[in-house]
């Protein structure tokens, strides 16, 4: 078999940090599994800002283009908050998304049961939970126009971002939650403002008459976002897949990793439609972004970055045993009671970033043999 081609891009604060310990999970992979990895290494965000004057290069974009997954770490930073709108680190992770056509983002908050007692809810609330968002990532107010900045006649100025749905948009993602609901517990919800919001009310049609025509036998149910924020944190477990929106879709995830323990723990995989050859462009990466407050200081969580990349083992790469295997691996991780401090709970083992990656390297040893 030809080699996997596998692009990875650290990008910026506790990205590398992170990548690094997924470093150690694919010289095991290839040692023991005898899988093999056609890996490139590129710049991107701030890093890339620095070297090339860009937050991506056109021959990046075309290197995930060419690739068979991308793994992506976290971009931005707060040196860079100061360059101009169109040259931010946080453009790497937006062009490759919009040029891939990468629209939906898949958010799984699942708690894990030696960290039930991380969250900061109630044990009671939390256990055993697992849903899934999907997240429409190419649409919405992240790329509808107009957009900009300009200057009225009176010297005062108007910032202006637009939320755009079309009906294609719409159908696309949801059809990616009913999918997903069937091989889970078969329950939609689907979330938007359709009482403020034209985009909004488009959105739950579509979405209605989307199942009745083809998803009859998924149960599906509406929400409007300000009530989902509200019942995520008062009875998560009342949802099985979430479909929703860009911006409401960024918020909800931030939100439910809370619900995990932190948000160093949940991974996302963002996938795109699946072309004349049956590939299927998908890029892999941590909710979480750069963490500037605890960057250089080895103290980050690699657990988000490592469950991405079995996402990526998962999906992109057929090969289920092995992302089922590292997952394994993190649940024995924590359940052993070593914690990074985010996740630091009283009488566990406090440890940084690359004692977890480690932790988690040696657990794969043990399960394989
Ligand atoms: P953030 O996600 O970087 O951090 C929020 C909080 O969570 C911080 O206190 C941080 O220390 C903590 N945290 C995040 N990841 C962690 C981990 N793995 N282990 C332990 N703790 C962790 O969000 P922010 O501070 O609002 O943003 C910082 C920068 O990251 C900004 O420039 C933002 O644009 C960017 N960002 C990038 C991405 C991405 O690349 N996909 C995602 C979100 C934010
Ligand atoms: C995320 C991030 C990005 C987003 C930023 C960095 C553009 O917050 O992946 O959740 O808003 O989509
Ligand atoms: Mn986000």
């Amino acid at each position: 078999a030809s080699n996997k081609k596998l692009l990875v891009l650290p990008g910026d604060g506790v990205g590398p940090e992170v990548m690094r310990e997924v470093g150690r999970l694919v010289g095991w992979l290839q040692r023991r599994r005898g899988v093999s990895f056609d890996i490139t290494e590129e710049l991107v965000g701030g890093a890339s800002i620095d070297a090339h004057g860009v937050p991506i290069r056109p021959q990046v974009v075309q290197a995930a283009r060419d690739a068979d997954a991308v793994l992506f770490g976290a971009v931005g930073g707060p040196q860079w908050d100061h360059v101009g709108f169109e040259r931010r680190p946080e453009l790497a992770i937006l062009t490759l998304r919009r040029e891939l056509g990468l629209f939906a983002n898949l958010r799984p908050a699942v708690v894990l049961d030696p960290l039930v007692d991380a969250s900061t809810l109630k044990a009671d609330v939390v256990r055993g939970l697992d849903i899934m968002i999907v997240r429409e990532t190419v649409g919405g107010i992240y790329f509808g126009e107009p957009r900009g900045v300009e200057t009225l006649p009176d010297g005062s100025r108007r910032g202006v971002n637009t939320e755009v749905y079309t009906t294609h948009e719409i159908e696309r993602v949801a059809r990616v939650a009913f999918e997903l609901a069937r091989r889970r517990n078969n329950a939609v919800c689907s979330v938007e403002k359709s009482n403020v919001m034209e985009s909004g009310l488009l959105w739950r049609e579509v979405v209605t008459e989307l199942q009745r025509r083809e998803y009859p036998d998924v149960k599906l149910s509406h929400m409007l976002a300000d009530n989902c924020a509200m019942q995520l944190v008062r009875n998560p477990r009342q949802f099985d897949v979430i479909v929703t929106g860009n911006l409401f879709g960024d918020l909800l995830s931030d939100l439910a990793s809370m619900l995990t323990g932190s948000l160093g723990m949940l991974p996302s995989a963002t996938l795109g439609a699946v072309d004349a050859f049956g590939r299927r462009p998908a890029l892999y990466e941590p909710i979480h972004g750069s963490a500037p407050d605890i960057a250089g200081r080895g103290l980050a969580n690699p657990l988000a970055q490592i469950l991405s990349f079995a996402m990526l083992l998962r999906y992109s790469f057929e090969l289920e045993g092995e992302a089922l295997l590292i997952e394994e691996a993190c649940r024995h991780v924590l359940a052993s009671g070593l914690r990074t401090a985010d996740i630091m709970s009283p009488g566990m083992a406090r440890v940084g970033t690359s004692v977890m990656g480690e932790a988690v390297q040696r657990e794969l040893e043990k399960l394989d043999r």
